[in-house]
């Protein structure tokens, strides 16, 4: 590990210890400690975040929120694998919308979900490459005692599980309401994604849930026993059952994914899976419709972990718990200090064969002067420790 220790970061302490480490003959660190605010540095960080949401087939879009650790690995004439540590939050669209996180709206303070990313950008600049080979995020809901230690009098919604059949009531209830307004086409709840509940003027139920189209139209209501072998999800609704007495207010707006039907270019879109491109040569990438993906990438190359509010778990006497365990992430591609090569040749055109150095992910402790960067919602309930 002494061998990972930048000099400059490097304590009295540490240095002094490492020196008598046998790795420290091997030589300097070949990695860069980065500035969190750097311009290139947010640019790798936003197209990493949009590389993840667009591998994830669930949950909502996460968006930046502050660049939390950076390093950079120039490999030798090859461009840089960046080491990225990423704060991030959940927005309001979900992943199958495939709406890039700066266009999604965050969520209110009190219902908001966030947490860290790691992930491994690959960039290339003159080949205008920008590849994540491995990510791993941990989220966890905003702590309720803290937002009500904070305003004890606004009780916002609580999260509520989503079998509790009055959050499935909300869910149903609030799609017929949509079905009965729509002129032809009707759609059927495929998953409950989140559910909160609050008491407004009686109990009161809020949920989204993914929908799929119904093969049934309306005019053939009750005569329709067709079933769909179609499953995809299309759209997100958002809906709410209040309850005052015996009366129920029903609330409900959807919002339908843009249809991902295979273009005449479909294969491309298969190749382009794997990588980001600079959106401004995107239209000069067509040539990469001959490319094979190799089967490395295929599979998802990462994953996200929701783990529970951070105060629920915890017993009242316990420690605060150290940002290794608040928001455990591990992204580790080797283990070797020396590292592994990873080919990325797939991400090239011609027979050349490409292969990066993966080093193990710098630890926390590693960190630059320049870190974290500014944050886009800076309220410490929702930055990890
Ligand atoms: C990502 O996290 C999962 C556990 O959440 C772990 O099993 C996996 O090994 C991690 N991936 C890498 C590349 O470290
Ligand atoms: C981050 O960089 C921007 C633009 O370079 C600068 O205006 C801003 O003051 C910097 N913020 C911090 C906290 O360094």
């Amino acid at each position: 590990m002494g061998l990972l220790l930048p000099l400059a970061l490097c304590t009295l302490a540490l240095c002094w210890g490492a020196v008598s480490l046998p790795q420290q003959a091997l030589g300097p660190s070949p990695l860069l400690s980065r500035g969190c605010n750097d311009s290139d540095v947010l640019a790798v960080s936003g197209f990493a975040l949009q590389d993840i949401n667009r591998d994830r087939k669930d949950g909502y879009v996460l968006s930046l929120n502050r660049v939390s650790n950076a390093w950079e690995h120039r490999q030798d004439g090859l461009g840089s694998l960046f080491y990225l540590t990423l704060d991030v939050l959940e927005t309001d669209c979900h992943v199958l919308s495939k709406k890039a996180w700066k266009d999604c709206g965050l969520r209110f303070l009190h219902e908001s979900v966030y947490g860290q990313c790691k992930v491994m950008v690959y960039t290339n600049m003159p080949h205008r490459v920008l590849y994540s080979p491995a990510y791993n995020c941990t989220l966890r809901p905003v702590s309720h005692r803290k937002i009500v230690d904070m305003c004890p009098d606004c009780p916002g919604p609580r999260p509520t599980d989503s079998s509790d059949p009055r959050v499935l009531e909300a869910a149903t209830e609030s799609l017929a309401k949509y079905n009965s307004e729509s002129t032809s086409k009707q759609y059927s709840l495929l998953k409950i994604t989140r559910a909160s509940s609050q008491w407004v003027v009686g109990p009161s139920y809020f949920v989204e849930y993914l929908v799929k189209e119904s093969p049934c139209t309306k005019s053939q209501a009750g005569s329709c026993s067709l079933r769909s072998s179609d499953s995809e999800p299309i759209g997100l609704c958002t809906g709410s059952l209040v309850q005052r007495d015996l009366e129920k207010f029903v609330s409900v707006t959807c919002d339908f994914f843009e249809t991902q039907a295979p273009a005449p270019g479909g294969e491309k879109s298969a190749v382009n899976k794997g990588r980001v491109n600079i959106p401004e040569v995107q239209e000069a990438q067509g040539e990469h419709t001959s490319l094979t993906v190799s089967p490395y990438k295929s599979g998802p190359r990462g994953s996200v972990q929701y783990l529970p509010d951070l105060d629920s778990e915890k017993p009242k006497n316990s420690q605060e718990k150290g940002p290794q365990e608040a928001f455990p992430v591990q992204l580790d591609l080797t283990t070797d200090p020396q590292g592994e090569t990873l080919d990325v040749s797939f991400l090239f055109l011609g027979p050349m064969e490409e292969k990066l150095v993966v080093l193990p992910f710098p630890r926390e402790e590693q960190r630059s002067a320049e870190c974290p960067g500014p944050a886009q919602e800076a309220s410490a309930l929702v930055l990890p420790p």
